[in-house]
């Protein structure tokens, strides 16, 4: 379900350099875990190629924003105040920028030198700052540009109320550069606090950090993050937005039009939080909220500290899309308290964290319900795997990315569920108990913390794989993240649920009819499993007979849309198209539109995708068009 648009075209991305590497193992470090003739040592850190900070010199500690929400401009305008620590000697302070205007940067001392350095296309500018060991506080002058990657205007036409505009920023993975000057690297931490001004009453600003939950007169909002967080976490939203409380720590923002709706749909976030906590330990972020989006969001959820960001297309109306919540909060844990060092090693959030989503929902819904995430989850990771080829090293989980690589790029059902079963093939071994005592030790380890795919190695071998007497080994659990494909160690899936739906799909393929009765105590996971099964050789006849009984083509649930629609595009089933074209345009989530462009290219020809893509494009925050451009050859 997650991310299966990366097997349709981030395959075409990244493919060729694949093949230009090893395609028997993928990253090769010496340490321990790759060269046994080293004794073991600790693990080097390896450095973020996709940042220009050298925080080794001198690291950025506390960030203090002022700024201005110009509307009219597209425009953030202000300043960032840093609080550096420098060693003895240094003399620079190394930033990452992208496309911001820097009108001067000073000190306690005055004005200072500095140098934005020529652009490169994924990484931005860096900024090479010269500081003297007096040095504090640096206050950096800057505005944002209209096309800041991270940052997406919404005109008020572009949001659920149509009367008010709207902006929300993404930062993962490396786009927070595109709208405040630091180090953006996971591997650097940073508090933060803003000063943020909306310049309208209406407009309330809410930010991964202490939130409003009244609109201010003035339009000035006040945040404090106190936790130390890596630059990816830093978000921004801004728009037409109230606030009502689920539970005494958890609540929900969204647009006045759709709050109600998203109060039903996320009244067990309170229960969520408690069953999270009985599992890995203390919730770390006082308060747990989530904002719902407009539509053009380019996630289903965004792990934002203290409140996710998340995308109306989970508003199913019948809560059944819920484990976004589950999987967002689980990141409170995992990525947001232990956080992958670089984004080579981002499985480690990831992965970790779809385990601890299904724990969730399983605590929640039961194991039969968990057991439909995790058939699912499997469904999804072969189809990846077959689309990049099992021996292709994008199917390690360790990658091996080079600079020019946008890690956005490379995200994949691998880093998610390849990462997963892992996880289920360690507690496979060694135990339920042994592994939630394991989980619970190495979020407790170094809290507000990285640690890179070896250091997580290094642990597990003394905690687990030392003491497990030869129920686990090094080697099998290396195989997993180092080699590609699936190793054979992998657990065996099954759902009950799905073995009911099974018989109806095989009596299906032959009867070509699905009788109402046999719905009705079906979810959206059994739906879900049945439109899977639906393929070329359905045929529009079936198609129309099955729209005709259960009204698919207009379904209000936008996991069964995009299966279905996938189907009816399959099957140039065009009854289907004015929803489907309605869908593709006012939705931005990458992991729906992503994989209907390609298949609309494969099935319909370039130009019938370009077309809807033209419609649809303004729509798109730049993650969707990063990829959606490099798909359909527009510039
Ligand atoms: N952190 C991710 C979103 C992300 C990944 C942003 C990579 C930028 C780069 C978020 O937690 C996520 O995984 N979202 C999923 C949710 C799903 C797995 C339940 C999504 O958006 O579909
Ligand atoms: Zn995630």
């Amino acid at each position: 379900m997650k991310n299966s648009f990366k097997n349709r075209f981030q395959f075409l991305l990244l493919g060729l350099c694949g093949l230009l590497l090893s395609t028997t193992s993928c990253q090769r470090s010496s340490n321990k875990f790759t060269d046994k003739t080293n004794t073991p040592t600790q693990s080097v850190k390896m450095s973020d190629i996709h940042s220009y900070a050298k925080p080794q010199e001198a690291v950025v500690k506390h960030i203090s924003l002022d700024l201005d929400i110009v509307f009219s401009a597209k425009v953030l305008n202000g300043t960032a105040t840093l609080t550096i620590e420098a060693q003895p000697d240094a003399k620079k302070l190394w930033l990452d920028t992208k496309d911001l205007v820097i009108t001067s940067i000073s000190s306690n001392d005055g004005p200072m030198k500095y140098t934005l350095h020529p652009a490169d296309s994924v990484l931005g500018s860096a900024l090479e700052i010269d500081i003297q060991p007096t040095y504090k506080k640096i206050i950096i002058a800057y505005h944002t540009q209209p096309s800041a990657e991270a940052v997406q205007w919404l005109s008020p036409q572009q949001t659920a109320g149509k009367t008010h505009p709207f902006l929300f920023t993404q930062g993962e993975a490396i786009l927070t550069r595109s709208w405040i000057p630091c180090q953006d690297s996971p591997g650097v931490r940073v508090t933060y606090d803003a000063k943020i001004r909306t310049n309208s009453p209406d407009i309330m600003a809410l930010m991964s950090a202490s939130n409003p939950t009244e609109k201010a007169a003035d339009g000035v909002y006040f945040f404090e993050m106190k936790q130390a967080i890596p630059s990816y976490l830093i978000a921004l939203a801004a728009g037409n937005l109230e606030f009502k409380g689920v539970g005494i720590r958890t609540g929900v923002y969204a647009e006045p039009a759709t709050l109600e709706k998203a109060v039903y749909e996320f009244a067990q976030m309170e229960q969520m939080v408690s069953e999270a906590e009985k599992l890995y330990g203390t919730y770390a972020w006082e308060r747990y909220d989530l904002v719902v989006l407009p539509p053009s969001f380019p996630f289903g959820g965004m792990e934002n500290p203290r409140l996710t960001f998340a995308t109306p297309t989970i508003l199913a109306g019948d809560r059944s899309l819920t484990n976004l919540v589950a999987h967002e909060l689980a990141h409170s844990w995992s990525g947001n308290l232990v956080t992958n060092a670089t984004w080579n090693d981002f499985w480690l959030n990831e992965g970790f964290t779809v385990y601890f989503e299904r724990r969730i929902m399983e605590a929640i819904q039961g194991a039969d319900y968990a057991d439909m995430l995790e058939v699912l989850g499997h469904q999804d990771l072969n189809h990846t795997l077959d689309d990049f080829g099992r021996t292709s090293p994008m199917t390690c989980l360790k990658l091996n990315l080079a600079a020019s690589q946008n890690p956005d790029d490379a995200v994949s059902d691998v880093a998610y569920e390849k990462g997963y079963f892992l996880l289920r093939f360690i507690e496979s071994r060694i135990g339920r108990e042994a592994m939630d005592k394991f989980l619970v030790a190495y979020f407790a380890r170094k809290p507000f913390s990285s640690l890179n795919t070896e250091e997580f190695l290094t642990y597990l071998d003394a905690q687990i794989i030392s003491k497990s007497a030869g129920k686990i080994t090094l080697e099998e659990v290396q195989e997993w993240i180092y080699k590609p494909g699936l190793p054979a160690t992998c657990i065996a899936v099954k759902a009950d649920r799905f073995t009911a739906v099974d018989a109806v799909i095989a009596e299906f393929k032959t009867s070509k009819t699905l009788a109402k009765e046999t719905t009705t105590k079906w979810s959206t996971y059994e739906w879900l499993h049945f439109l899977r099964s639906l393929d070329e050789t359905t045929g529009v006849e079936t198609l129309t007979k099955l729209d005709a009984t259960f009204s698919l083509s207009n379904s209000k649930n936008s996991e069964l849309q995009f299966a279905w629609y996938e189907a009816a595009i399959k099957n140039n089933y065009t009854a289907a198209d004015v929803p489907m074209k309605q869908f593709i345009v006012q939705t931005g989530r990458r992991k729906f539109i992503a994989p209907l462009y390609k298949l609309l290219v494969e099935k319909r020809g370039l130009p019938y995708a370009q077309a809807i893509y033209k419609e649809a494009r303004g729509n798109y925050h730049f993650v969707a068009t990063n990829t959606i451009d490099a798909m359909l050859g527009v510039k």
